[in-house]
């Protein structure tokens, strides 16, 4: 771990994701007193900007997305860490510009880390990383005074083989201990606590019953009360399953469902999650019939941005299988949907001898609960860290992705596997092997629906 002084370039700094995601949750950690010193962020994008307009961007930023009541000089004083640079990114000229001001930076305050935060479509990433002028600003290691490390976001691609062509995109621009994939939902603290509940030594007796012949079924969901109302274009090629099925929930079954990573190296922890993914029993298209469901509600198709006809899915549930001896025969049911009539985000472990269940919920509130007969145990979970809503998962994105701590970052055998399981189901929709069902807003109509045609099967 490298504790230098970090330069933030954040691409797309003047967006959505900025202003949402990334300044709140530098706002948290530099209240909080763990932002590095030596902490700097310099602001990238095509508009023209000076320092100060920039400052007032993210000073807005701030008046719109931290509900906390800030002191006016504490604000001040972390505005003056912001900078702006304007790159349009077919200029050589832009990127020379930021390469000198950053070196000029690290000559003047002391060698740096730079940490590139590419908060911009992937469409773009292609132009960007094989340009020479980005080059200049990736530095290599040691011999040249600090490390370059890279977040992106998903999506990773659209499907297995759009997935495959961003790697090899990012393999000629980086190495792997560069690069940091975020998934977000990796970062959520009760979903990190899977990991220590399972196989920490406070619960040997539960590992001992984390297994077929005690547990009946897992069932994992992810209801959401918003629609997509400021979202339609973004969201209507892609719909839910590969919003977060491909992505969130599948990574919460890889962290209930793995075996014990072999060691403590975060690269053994990505590995389990990934053999779990690749475990998955493949669906045929009997499968995909019979056991996947997918629905729209009513009034997706006036959004903005979405097409006419369209038949994206706006939820769906599936029942998967897990090709392992621990899970042979066991149902994991996933289900996600928007304009459900509750926020609701949890794992439910049905367990059969004894009877009960484990509920490791995020939503509505963080909670760890075993239900054993009458008896209720909630789990001790650490104080959260806070419950604005991403604050907490994006604080320790930025500071895992700057110390250069890779495992709550998803890799390239997680997506693949991943893009393996539901490339088949997206085709199968596509050939109307299921048919679109529709539902009310702001109901449960679709997950009552859908329950009953898998609970049949
Ligand atoms: C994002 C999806 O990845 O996750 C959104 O693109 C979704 O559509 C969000 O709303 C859910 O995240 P959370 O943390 O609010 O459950």
């Amino acid at each position: 771990m490298n504790a230098l002084p970090t330069s933030l370039i954040i691409f797309g700094a003047t967006g959505d994701l900025m202003g949402k995601k990334i300044v709140p949750s530098l706002w948290h950690l530099y209240k909080k007193g763990t932002l590095p010193l030596g902490w700097n962020v310099i602001g990238i994008s095509r508009r023209d900007l000076s320092d100060d307009a920039f400052r007032a961007l993210i000073k807005e930023f701030l008046d719109g997305y931290v509900s906390e009541k800030r002191e006016k000089e504490d604000e001040e004083k972390f505005l003056e860490m912001f900078s702006f640079a304007r790159v349009a990114f077919e200029s050589d000229r832009d990127f020379e510009v930021l390469a000198a001001l950053l070196d000029e930076r690290e000559e003047k305050n002391g060698p740096a880390n730079r940490l590139i935060y590419m908060a911009v479509p992937p469409e773009v990433f292609p132009a960007v990383f094989a340009h020479r002028g980005f080059g200049t600003i990736v530095k290599h290691g040691e011999d040249q005074g600090g490390h370059t490390h890279v977040i992106i976001e998903k999506p990773f691609g659209t499907d297995r083989k759009s997935a495959e062509e961003l790697e090899e995109v990012l393999a000629r621009r980086f190495v792997e201990s560069q690069l940091y994939r975020a998934d977000h939902y990796l970062a959520k603290q009760v979903l990190r606590a899977i990991p220590h509940f399972r196989f920490g030594s406070e619960t040997p007796i539960l590992e001992h019953l984390w297994n077929k012949d005690h547990i009946s079924k897992i069932h994992i969901r992810t209801w959401e009360t918003l629609g997509l109302e400021s979202r339609g274009a973004f969201y209507d090629p892609l719909g839910t399953l590969r919003d977060v099925g491909q992505n969130h929930l599948l990574e919460m079954m890889a962290l209930v469902t793995m075996e014990k990573p072999h060691s403590r190296d975060p690269g053994a922890g990505r590995e389990a999650r990934a053999e779990m993914i690749s475990k998955l029993r493949p669906m045929t298209e009997q499968n995909i019939r019979e056991a996947t469901v997918r629905a729209q509600y009513d009034g997706y198709t006036e959004i903005q941005g979405v097409a006419a006809a369209t038949k994206t899915e706006t939820y769906y549930a599936l029942k998967a299988f897990l090709d392992t001896p621990r899970w042979e025969g066991v149902p994991i049911i996933m289900e996600a949907g928007k304009r459900m009539a509750e926020w609701r985000t949890e794992i439910i472990i049905t367990l059969k001898d004894p009877a009960g269940e484990v509920i490791i919920r995020m939503r509505p509130q963080e909670e760890m609960l075993v239900t054993l007969g009458e008896e209720t145990k909630t789990i001790p979970l650490p104080p959260a860290e806070s419950t604005a809503q991403y604050v907490a998962e994006y604080a320790r994105i930025l500071m895992d992705a700057a110390l250069g701590d890779p495992l709550l970052f998803i890799d390239t055998k997680e997506i693949d596997a991943a893009w393996a399981f539901v490339d088949p189901i997206v085709a199968g929709w596509k050939n109307d092997l299921v048919p679109l069902q529709t539902y009310e807003p702001g109901t449960n109509e679709a997950a009552v629906d859908a329950m009953k045609k898998l609970s049949a099967m």
